[in-house]
């Protein structure tokens, strides 16, 4: 249970495993205090002393003694010289701002952030730290919310203007936080389109070490996530103190090591391009931040994710549901495609065991290429002559799901709406337009777009049986400006977008309920908790080789649960690397999330086919424990020749294993691979071999793996409890 304590000049939030306390100073300066494993003592005095300062009550804001507080909410301008979390201009031009306490008040109940995703309680109590700077007027409401059942805490900040001039915001953190002077390492994900969140590892020096986005997405890039750990945390131990935002669009996280060694975290939306005018009355929320705390190395601090993601972040009917079985016609038509060859694919799919038809791209205008018709989302009459309907209910006749593709939130030059609404593209007056994709992305920050994209989206859901949506945005922000913003608000438009964009989704997902929905950016250029929250499911990469998953889909679980990564079968030689892999591998990475298939069916042999069934089959019978068990990494790709993992049922009745070793060796000992989850007392027995071990030999000595000759072999077991 979570408990929050407010003190004469301390508050101390904790559940049964973490504490994270705050002191204020004399003078109303909140400073953070500790962020770590459980304090039984609620109010420990000495920990003040641990950054030099008073605990008697002298202490003073004179002579620059700033620079030396672990601030809770730091600014720039007033003696502490190292990067803060506020930066506000005045009318006169000055930046500085000096918020103290006020009030520590307690909500019952977290409330959601107006017009932003965030993580939803289940009962827990809000603290709300109340904070002003008398000169300039402004109020700022820090909010923490620690949960029950994960060792999560979630940040954010809302800025009042209870003063009487116009405030120029620069720079809003959701979440600052100073971490105890030690030596770290710090861990990001960053890649690129089809290298999605590769993990990069190293010690932290003094300095900035920081990732971000202004591409107007979270990205491919770089993931809204960082870690800090001692130098000897591994998979299974040591501390690891982990940060992330519920939010899609430009960020930055970073750690600033000082003088003292002590690192600051930041995390918020990203100050270059971001500014936000406040008027009198006027106020601000940030989007939430959210700080893991781990003493059970990355795999603890993933677990804690995971239960955050599934119990707190993703929503709806799809929450905790076996996600059907998809085929997915990009890849094994392209824009090639008309009523009949989808027909076709669709029949085999059934035949097989697919659940899910999905038509993707090119269904739209006169789409052929990437290069028209984004925004006309009208049926192409040339490709479907009787329209989506006729398609839909065949496909449902076939005992299949039907769901399709939209990029909504793009415009292409050579489109209807292009033509007729030129200015609702991001644009700047005076320069040519940049293309990406051969297209350009509509201005969310203005209602008349997005009401055309919410109707628009919405007919073709009403008019049609339509049972599941890719939501696709396929290119980065560019001329990023806005015909009906003010001068002075042109650089709210990257955050305006993406309250224009969470505005859509949430009138959607409430009025097509039943309507399971996936996020996708080139892949996973938008795989956040801002997504997740609307949409249960990302699309993990466009790269769709069994090798490259094993690394994606690896990193991608550190911070996200099965059920949350899109995870295909594709043909070889793979579309995006070239590499041939076996189809036993493709099946055993892909069903380590919402599985798929995603290729020409009607191209494959009678033995490949019935080994497809038999994938499919596999997966129903171990759906539910493979998308919502507990996901244990055990082999890092990024390490080695060979990525293992596994999933263990929540009521640990089952298992399954996963195994790829890259290159074949040869003349060296068989895999051994030690297990994780399982009851050491109690017995297994692989489905596949018919074997029978103990929990405590798979754990403890390790599981032989048979793996067979030629590259990228695999083994996935389902390991029955027995
Ligand atoms: C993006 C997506 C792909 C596919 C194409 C269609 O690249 O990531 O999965 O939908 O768009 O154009």
């Amino acid at each position: 249970m979570s408990q929050l304590f407010i003190g004469q000049n301390l508050i101390h939030l904790r559940n049964d495993h973490v504490s994270y306390l705050i002191h204020i100073l004399p003078g109303g300066v909140p400073m953070h205090l500790y962020w770590g494993k459980r304090l039984e003592t609620l109010e420990p005095a000495q920990l003040i002393k641990h950054y030099g300062l008073p605990a008697n009550g002298s202490f003073t804001t004179n002579n620059c003694a700033m620079d030396r507080v672990p601030g809770e909410y730091p600014s720039f301008g007033l003696g502490d010289m190292r990067q803060g979390a506020l930066t506000v201009r005045r009318e006169d031009g000055t930046t500085s701002c000096d918020l103290r306490f006020v009030s520590a008040e307690i909500d019952t109940e977290k409330q959601p952030l107006p017009g932003l995703p965030s993580a939803y309680g289940n009962g827990e109590q809000t603290l709300r730290l109340i904070l002003k700077d008398e000169l300039l007027g402004l109020k700022a409401v820090l909010r923490y919310t620690l949960f029950d059942d994960c060792d999560a805490l979630a940040r954010s900040v809302e800025l009042i203007n209870e003063g009487s001039e116009t405030l120029s915001v620069e720079k809003a953190m959701s979440l600052c936080l100073q971490l105890p002077t030690r030596p770290y390492d710090i861990l990001t994900l960053s890649g690129s389109w089809a290298r999605e969140r590769e993990m990069h590892r190293r010690p932290m020096l003094p300095g900035e070490c920081s990732v971000g986005s202004i591409k107007g997405a979270s990205s491919l890039q770089t993931s809204p996530f960082l870690a800090m750990m001692t130098p000897e945390t591994t998979e299974r131990q040591g501390e690891v103190y982990a940060f992330s935002l519920v939010y899609s669009g430009n960020f930055y996280a970073g750690a600033l090591v000082d003088q003292q060694f002590s690192p600051r975290i930041l995390l918020g939306i990203n100050p270059d391009g971001f500014g936000w005018t406040l008027e009198p009355g006027q106020s601000f929320q940030t989007p939430e931040a959210i700080a893991v705390y781990s003493d059970a190395g990355l795999g603890g601090m993933s677990a804690q994710f995971h239960t955050l993601c599934a119990k707190h972040i993703v929503r709806g009917k799809f929450a905790d549901q076996p996600r059907p079985i998809l085929l997915n016609n990009w890849e094994a038509t392209y824009f090639n495609f008309d009523h009949d060859k989808l027909v076709k694919l669709a029949k085999t799919a059934a035949r097989v065991g697919v659940e899910l038809f999905v038509l993707d791209d090119g269904w739209f205008g006169h789409r052929d290429s990437d290069n028209s018709s984004l925004g006309d989302w009208v049926v192409d009459r040339r490709k479907l002559p009787g329209g989506l309907t006729p398609l839909a209910e065949e496909i449902h006749q076939m005992g299949l799901k039907f769901g399709l593709w939209f990029e909504p939130e793009m415009i292409s030059p050579d489109s209807d709406l292009y033509r007729a609404h030129p200015d609702w593209a991001l644009h700047i007056d005076g320069r040519t337009p940049i293309e990406g994709r051969n297209q350009l992305t509509l201005d969310l920050s203005r209602q008349d777009v997005c009401d055309y994209i919410y109707e628009s989206v919405s007919a073709i859901l009403t008019e049609n049986p339509i049972d599941y949506v890719k939501w696709d945005m396929n290119r980065n922000f560019s001329n990023v400006g806005s015909s009906l913003l003010p001068a002075n608000r042109q650089r709210e438009l990257p955050h305006r977008y993406m309250l224009g964009l969470y505005s859509i989704l949430e009138k959607l997902i409430h009025r097509f309920p039943d309507v399971l929905f996936e996020s996708c950016s080139s892949g996973g250029g938008r795989f956040d908790m801002g997504m997740l929250h609307y949409m249960p499911q990302t699309w993990c990469s466009d790269n769709t080789d069994a090798y490259s998953r094993c690394r994606i889909q690896y990193s991608t679980s550190l911070v996200f649960p099965p059920f949350a990564m899109g995870s295909h079968v594709s043909a070889v030689p793979n579309h995006q690397t070239g590499r041939i892999t076996p189809l036993s591998t493709r099946g055993n990475v892909a069903r380590s999330g919402c599985f798929g298939y995603e290729l020409d069916l009607n191209s494959l042999t009678e033995e490949e086919l019935t080994e497809i069934s038999q994938q499919i089959k596999a997966v129903k019978a171990v759906r539910n424990t493979l998308l919502y068990g507990d996901f244990y990494r055990l082999l890092s790709p990024y390490d080695g020749n060979d990525t293992a993992w596994i999933t263990v049922a929540k009521d640990g009745s089952e298992a399954v294993f996963t195994f790829e070793r890259a290159l074949f060796l040869s003349a060296t000992y068989p895999p051994v691979v030690r297990l994780a989850g399982l009851d050491p007392a109690a017995r297994y027995r692989i489905e596949e071999t018919g074997e029978e071990y103990g929990g405590d030999e798979l754990m403890y000595s390790g599981l032989y793996i048979p793996i067979s000759n030629g590259d990228h072999a695999s083994v996935g077991y389902i390991l029955r409890r027995i």
